[in-house]
């Protein structure tokens, strides 16, 4: 299987309604009055606040992409092809294709919000920097990627045992139990419900709603890392634990998808 890189990735957040779970960082972080402004923004509005250099400035005047298939993009300066500053909250068009294409994949609660990433490990990073929590739960077999991000910003490991569906229920209890016993404060699991990388396991609905379940009785936030479910769609829809809208409000899962252009051989 040939892998090209991922070339969008985004966070994807249900109104984390549960307090008390959030750094300091987080807390200090608010909105600037300017971007408070970004709702009168229409495409034809010019803005005076951002310094923008003018479009000449730039060395690129177009850029053509041809892709295997076929299909043939013309990207122009400041039309398609965009290289000057744009709003603090990403480029406006990109930022609503990606919620357009999160509501349609995953009919998302009232108050979800997306944001772009640099990829899946970013924004993992941006969750740690974000969610107060001394451990986190894992797959007893987990992305080492993931783990080693959040050990060298200082977070506890916990490996949850799983069988072939997943991580079993119980089993995540008694161990945040547990750790919660010893003062250890955990209030995040890293979870890969469909493509679970090292293992490959994709959970079924049951047990996504057994996990869901116990995460609301724990009161654990949910990182989804979601970087195969693309791969996954091609094949069938296979829903995300963030697709659970059959339970009782409760928002706790961040999504973590990406967009890659793969192909398979
Ligand atoms: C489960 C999982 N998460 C994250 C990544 C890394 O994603 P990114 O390159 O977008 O940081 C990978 C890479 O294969 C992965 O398998």
């Amino acid at each position: 299987m040939h892998r090209a890189r991922r070339f969008l990735s985004t966070i994807t957040m249900e109104r984390v309604a549960t307090t008390g779970k959030t750094t300091s960082v987080a807390n200090k972080l608010k909105v600037g009055p300017l971007k408070k402004l970004y709702k009168y923004m229409t495409p034809e509005a010019i803005s005076l606040a951002g310094g923008l250099p003018m479009d000449t400035c730039f060395p690129f005047k177009s850029i053509d992409v041809n892709l295997e298939g076929g299909e043939h993009f013309h990207l122009e300066n400041s039309k398609t092809l965009l290289m000057n500053y744009t709003r603090g909250d990403g480029i406006a068009p990109l930022k609503t294709w990606v919620t357009e294409h999160v509501k349609q994949l995953h009919n998302p609660r009232e108050g979800t919000e997306s944001c772009v990433t640099v990829g899946s490990s970013d924004a993992w990073a941006k969750i740690l920097q974000l969610v107060d929590t001394e451990a986190i739960m894992y797959d007893n077999f987990a992305y080492g990627t993931a783990i080693n991000i959040a050990e060298v910003m200082g977070k506890k490991s916990i490996g949850v045992p799983f069988d072939e569906h997943g991580m079993i229920p119980e089993q995540l209890r008694q161990s945040v139990q547990e750790a919660r016993a010893k003062g250890i404060t955990v209030n995040l699991i890293y979870m890969i419900p469909v493509g679970q990388n090292p293992v490959g396991i994709t959970m079924p609905t049951e047990r996504k709603e057994e996990l869901y379940r116990v995460c609301q009785e724990l009161d654990l936030l949910i990182a989804e890392d979601g970087t195969q479910l693309a791969i996954q769609l091609v094949v069938a829809v296979v829903g995300s634990v963030f697709l659970l809208r059959v339970l009782p409000l409760c928002c706790r899962c961040l999504l973590l998808p990406t967009l890659q252009p793969r192909r398979c051989r």
